[in-house]
């Protein structure tokens, strides 16, 4: 095994790479006087072009969900008119209020808002992203299961695919996670996350799909857990959430897994994924406004006045929400199908393909994000020296551990002609690769294979090294 340490410095070239180079001058501190527009322009104009081609030319998973240039372009004039927008001040910007309300409602309406009762509306915010959707509506069931349910310690119960998101947030927010096991076909057990629920859970948890093996889980058997205990019922559909609304349409058979189940209290859906945003906007939603009021924040005692946000951040890049909203309107339902029609079928494409790969293993029956590990009954492969020699390829994929194994979430990106193919052609050879070097460990792979072998303190302060190094100039 190699030196962590060691390790970490060969990865400081890849995190780095610009560092020393002529022509990219580093700034540790501001220039004495300012540089020309045109100049800075170049500097940022030129790193973007070098970066481009690889997620414009479909090789990263997930990460640019859309990517025409055209749609692009009409984003970013969006962004431009509406830069200074900010939601904190409603009298200056009341646009933005309008944008935003209007995100939350198509979404709600996307997710089945219209089967809601009328006493409990589906209401919501926007907000930065999954992450901090899933971290609102967790600090949300925190307070409302303290104050509503007199729970001193509230829990949260969720499957062990559940993004790291509901982890930062029990971590954040002092709320014991409980983690619970897949079954063999990597969706939550019910029947485990129905032994893990106790009278401190305050949510269980749902994804529609997972991030690790894009399985949408057991979710109405999820939501009738939760009404059978009077507990609260997160569904965790930042990266479905724009996706299987169409593919319902399309005709693929998907059990219910919105607001039209009435035990689902909460979902997360991210405009910023396959909603086709610019990035840093995500929708939380929730049933009824008495539990949003949970997550707002008001003061009335402050010298600055009465204060009143309804997320984390004061103030907010109101232009980031008004290129949701108009990527919203822009599309469509019609375009939003029509996007995930050709997102599915290259799922299907990739996943008939993995599998037909001679030492590998589709993980589950995923529809568009496809995870993949080494064929158990093929020790030649180790899938971490796959994904390396993939990176070799231009290719950049999600390592993923508890199984060993990497995913590609397909992107509208994977479904220009000849991506697909050529993703499959790369990865057979990658794997050829690995059983002509069997001993062979280089970049990333040693670093998964160490994860999985040193004790996880260790491995948290080699992250914490890497974090560090990401801020150093
Ligand atoms: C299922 C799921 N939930 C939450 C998140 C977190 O989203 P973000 O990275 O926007 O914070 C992701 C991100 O990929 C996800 O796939």
């Amino acid at each position: 095994m190699m030196d962590p340490a060691e390790l970490m410095a060969s990865l400081e070239h890849e995190l780095k790479p610009y560092r020393g180079q002529p022509d990219v001058p580093a700034y540790a501190r501001l220039p004495a006087d300012g540089l020309d527009r045109a100049e800075v322009e170049n500097q940022i104009t030129s790193l973007a072009g070098t970066e481009e081609s690889r997620w414009r030319e479909g090789y990263a998973s997930g990460a640019v969900y859309h990517g025409d240039p055209e749609h692009i372009a009409f984003l970013n004039r969006v962004y431009a008119v509406q830069s200074q927008s900010n939601p904190l001040h409603p009298d200056l910007w009341p646009s933005a209020t309008k944008y935003e309300a209007e995100v939350v409602s198509m979404t709600a309406r996307m997710l089945g808002s219209e089967h809601a009762s009328a006493d409990l509306p589906i209401v919501g915010t926007v907000n930065s992203g999954g992450t901090e959707s899933i971290m609102l509506a967790m600090r949300t069931y925190r307070d409302y299961a303290r104050e509503r349910r007199g729970i001193a310690a509230p829990e949260i119960v969720a499957p062990v695919t559940a993004h790291a998101a509901f982890d930062k947030a029990s971590r954040y927010f002092d709320m014991p996670l409980v983690r619970v096991e897949v079954g063999a076909d990597f969706t939550a057990d019910v029947a485990a996350m129905a032994a893990a629920i106790t009278d401190r859970t305050a949510v269980v948890v749902g994804s529609a799909p997972d991030f690790p093996h894009g399985m949408i889980d057991p979710i109405p058997q999820i939501a009738a857990l939760a009404a059978e205990r009077g507990i609260g019922c997160h569904v965790d559909a930042c990266l479905g959430g724009f996706i299987l609304p169409w593919a319902e349409r399309l005709g693929y058979q998907i059990p219910a897994f919105d607001f039209r189940l009435a035990a689902v209290t909460s979902m997360s859906a991210d405009t910023h994924k396959y909603g086709y945003a610019a990035k840093g906007s995500s929708v939380v939603l929730y049933r009824g406004s008495e539990l949003r009021q949970f997550q707002f924040y008001k003061t009335t005692d402050w010298p600055g006045g009465l204060y009143l946000s309804p997320t984390f951040a004061g103030s907010r890049p109101g232009a980031l929400s008004a290129t949701a909203w108009a990527a919203m309107v822009s599309i469509g339902e019609s375009g939003y199908t029509d996007a995930a029609s050709r997102i599915l079928r290259t799922g299907a494409e990739i996943k008939a393909g993995v599998a037909a790969i001679a030492g590998l293993a589709v993980l589950g029956d995923p529809l568009w994000v496809i995870a993949f590990a080494a064929d158990p009954a093929d020790p030649d492969v180790d899938i971490y020296q796959v994904m390396e020699n993939m990176s070799k390829r231009g290719w950049s994929l999600n390592g993923l551990q508890r199984p060993a194994a990497v995913h590609l979430a397909v992107t509208l990106r994977h479904t220009q002609p000849g991506v697909a193919d050529r993703f499959l052609a790369d990865l057979r050879s990658s794997v050829d690769e690995v059983r002509a070097n069997p001993e062979t460990r280089t970049g990333l792979a040693p670093v998964y294979g160490m994860a999985g072998a040193l004790p996880a303190e260790v491995v948290s302060d080699l992250l914490g090294v890497y974090l560090d190094i990401m801020f150093e100039v």
